[in-house]
């Protein structure tokens, strides 16, 4: 017999086939809300506090009340994670600004919205991480906010279904002075022909990735150098190895880029160094120990 799925939505634990918010809230009518996607491996949450510190960057930055304290929100991200026994898959949580009438300045009396819900999938498996993906580059026509993790997401789709359009995974954008600064829903990685691993720094340009910071970390602890930095698609292009990097993609070899194979076309040495190095840090930590570090 098949598991009903339980979604949280305002303090209820409902049908997530029933789950549903108001028509006025602002996350569907201006896209007025932040987000988390957490992943959960082997029952355990992962980067739980680097997700909720950046969630506390979110709500700040865009002034949104927290709906809960930090801990009761952890208290019903785990009550999620049980009642739809993920042992393995996705946490999604979203806070907007509430429900008032339409209407763009921020509304005097409104209470944040909170919705969690969960999926299952299959266990992280490092043979399928070790195929390499395609990756197109594209104009990054964000905003300078993207140290928000907002659910306003409509260029990051846009530039997905182009990747999707091309047949290619992830589609790196590329900024005004001619950088990458990261895919729709993941950060860039290159390994340049000098053998360095090269990410682009945190700042307002990018999301910093609670994955990028364990791998930042984790690349460390292995020894491995790395410069953070941004890189242009040519250096990329050039480069000896490529990945990229998420909660729901992990370490994610790149093989090609705008139809060109990378190094010898193969995931490269340093990418399985930094995939078997993150596992092991995420077995042993859990997440990313600094995680101040938002924008
Ligand atoms: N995306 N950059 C962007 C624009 C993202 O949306 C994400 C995450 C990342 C990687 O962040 P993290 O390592 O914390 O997952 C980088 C999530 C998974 C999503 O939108 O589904």
């Amino acid at each position: 017999m098949g598991m009903a799925r339980i979604a949280y939505v305002n303090g209820q634990y409902v049908p997530h086939r029933n789950a549903a918010v108001h028509v006025e809230d602002r996350g569907y009518q201006f896209g007025d809300g932040v987000y988390e996607v957490f992943a959960v491996m082997g029952g355990k949450l992962i980067g739980e506090q680097g997700h909720l510190d950046r969630l506390a960057h979110s709500l700040s930055e865009l002034r949104i009340k927290w709906p809960l304290s930090r801990a009761a929100l952890m208290v019903a991200v785990k009550e999620i994670v049980r009642r739809n026994h993920v042992r393995n898959g996705l946490v999604y949580l979203q806070v907007t600004r509430g429900v008032a009438p339409r209407d763009h300045p921020f509304p005097v009396h409104s209470k944040s919205a909170l919705v969690i819900t969960a999926r299952k999938s299959a266990p992280m498996d490092k043979d399928a991480l070790r195929t390499g993906v395609d990756v197109i580059t594209i104009p990054d026509i964000r905003w300078q906010r993207c140290d928000i993790k907002s659910v306003a997401l409509l260029p990051n789709v846009l530039g997905k279904q182009q990747a999707r359009d091309a047949n290619a995974f992830e589609a790196w954008q590329v900024d005004d002075e001619g950088y990458v600064t990261e895919g729709t829903s993941t950060n860039a990685w290159i390994v340049t022909t000098d053998g360095n691993l090269v990410t682009r720094n945190a700042s307002t340009s990018i999301l910093n990735g609670v994955t990028r910071l364990s791998v930042l970390e984790a690349a460390t602890e292995a020894g491995i150098d790395i410069m953070e930095r941004p890189f242009t698609p040519e250096e990329a292009l050039a480069a000896r190895e490529a990945f990229i990097t998420s909660s729901t993609s992990h370490v994610k070899a790149v093989t090609r880029i705008d139809g060109q194979s990378i190094g010898n076309g193969h995931v490269g040495e340093l990418t399985n160094r930094v995939l078997d190095a993150y596992v092991e840090y995420m077995e042993t930590h859990g997440g990313p120990r600094t995680t101040d570090t938002w924008n």
